[in-house]
């Protein structure tokens, strides 16, 4: 068992005093209260005893019509037996993992991967073996080495686990070539796929991109989604989909545990999404978290040092910043939580100890303000130990931030955009 860095941090940046850019939370503030009133007292009202009781093991039939609308807004259209609710995206990882993953067994994912994920993988004791991203995603080259090497071994991994759209923690999104040439990789090696898409529908700029689901028409691809970040956390919906030899199984590790997602909250997702306003409700917060963004941009080229590099994303909840590969991002978290601002240390995004140089910046759950106020204080606390190298070493020209090659290098090395100093 692995902890969740995130989770760890959660109990410390709950404070008040703290500016959070740790979490991975939406601005649930942003859902009408009256609205959840509304929907809530109807449920009450016309559906109490239902609403009150167990339910399906797979979900019911009206949340997985909504699962399938929602996903063919993104150009996906699953068949309903294909999709099983689940407690939150969270679940859908734990029972793929579940029900495909004996001891030992290898799952490739992209390096940096979902920290989130990185304790699933640890519980069921997975070999997991990550490939390292660039700006368009998982390397397609360094998934083939992988690959290649994992054969001459005589293995082969269960799965490939990818975020390919507005990935967390890396912010970037895979390109159209690069998901054609995944896909094609799976069926050419029999492998399987599991993509996991919370963010899509969470566009600042550009032009969707196909999911891998679409692009592979759900033979080889294992997706899942989630009402986390387009709707509430706090309901834990979720849902995978899958073919029916994988989906049986997993149906039967849902049983053993949780019998069902929750009914209220199956009830309340119908309900929202009966009021036919969602796209409107999402087309919302995606214009406040664009605003967002682009604060998190500006304060970085503002506060941050010359030596450091970041993602700049199109869409999803997250910047990842890579800095000089002295500086350890898990030590500079306690200096950063004594100025009262925290930050995801880009170790909680590997199995093996890479990482160490960068962090993930949230900018969905804190106001404009207070994300240049968080970035700023990151941006003193980096200067000092940037100072404090020039003191010990003598040396005035600092080693830029993640080297083209080398093992720094796997850490999503991004070019950084013209800046811009104020
Ligand atoms: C990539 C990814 N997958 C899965 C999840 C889990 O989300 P939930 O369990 O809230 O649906 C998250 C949450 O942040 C995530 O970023």
């Amino acid at each position: 068992m692995r902890s969740s860095a995130m989770r760890d941090l959660m109990e410390i940046t709950a404070r008040p005093e703290v500016i959070s850019l740790a979490g991975g939370l939406p601005d649930t503030s942003t859902f009408p209260p009256e609205s959840f009133a509304a929907q809530m007292t109807r449920i009450a009202q016309e559906s109490s005893a239902e609403a009150l009781q167990y339910g399906p093991t797979e979900g019911f039939a009206r949340t997985k019509d909504v699962i399938c609308e929602v996903m063919g807004a993104e150009g996906m259209h699953p068949e309903v037996e294909d999709v099983l609710v689940t407690t939150g995206g969270q679940q859908a990882l734990d029972l793929v993992a579940k029900t495909l993953l004996d001891p030992g067994d290898v799952v490739v994912a992209e390096g940096p991967t979902y920290p989130g994920a990185v304790p699933v993988f640890c519980s069921y004791e997975a070999d997991t073996r990550q490939v390292s991203i660039d700006a368009e995603g998982m390397r397609i080259d360094a998934l083939l080495e992988t690959l290649d090497a994992l054969e001459r071994e005589g293995r082969r991994p269960k799965f490939i686990y990818s975020v390919p759209t507005f990935q967390n923690p890396g912010g970037v999104t895979m390109s159209l070539q690069r998901r054609r040439r995944l896909v094609e990789i799976a069926r050419e090696r029999e492998l399987l796929i599991l993509e996991d898409n919370p963010y899509g529908m969470l566009r600042y700029e550009g032009d969707p991109l196909p999911s891998l689901y679409a692009l592979d028409g759900g033979d080889y691809v294992l997706y899942t989604g989630t009402f986390s970040k387009i709707l509430s956390p706090g309901i834990r919906v979720g849902w995978l989909c899958a073919p029916p030899p994988v989906m049986e199984k997993v149906v039967l590790g849902k049983q053993a545990a949780d019998l069902c997602t929750s009914t209220l909250t199956q009830y309340f997702v119908g309900e929202f999404f009966a009021e036919g306003r969602w796209r409107e409700y999402i087309a919302d917060v995606a214009a406040i978290y664009r605003q967002r963004r682009d604060a998190m941009l500006d304060a970085l080229e503002r506060f941050f040092p010359e030596e450091a590099t970041w993602s700049r994303p199109q869409g999803g909840l997250f910047v990842w910043a890579t800095l000089p590969d002295y500086i350890d991002t898990t030590d500079l978290l306690a200096k950063a939580l004594r100025e009262n601002v925290a930050f995801v240390p880009g170790e909680a995004a590997f199995v093996g100890g890479l990482g160490k140089t960068s962090m993930r910046l949230n900018f969905s759950a804190q106001t404009e303000d207070e994300i240049r106020e968080g970035v700023r204080r990151i941006g003193r606390v980096i200067g000092e130990q940037l100072d404090l190298y020039r003191t010990i070493t003598g040396e005035h020209r600092i080693p830029p931030a993640a080297p083209e090659a080398g093992p720094a290098g796997d850490v999503l090395p991004l070019r950084r955009a013209g800046r811009r100093r104020t």
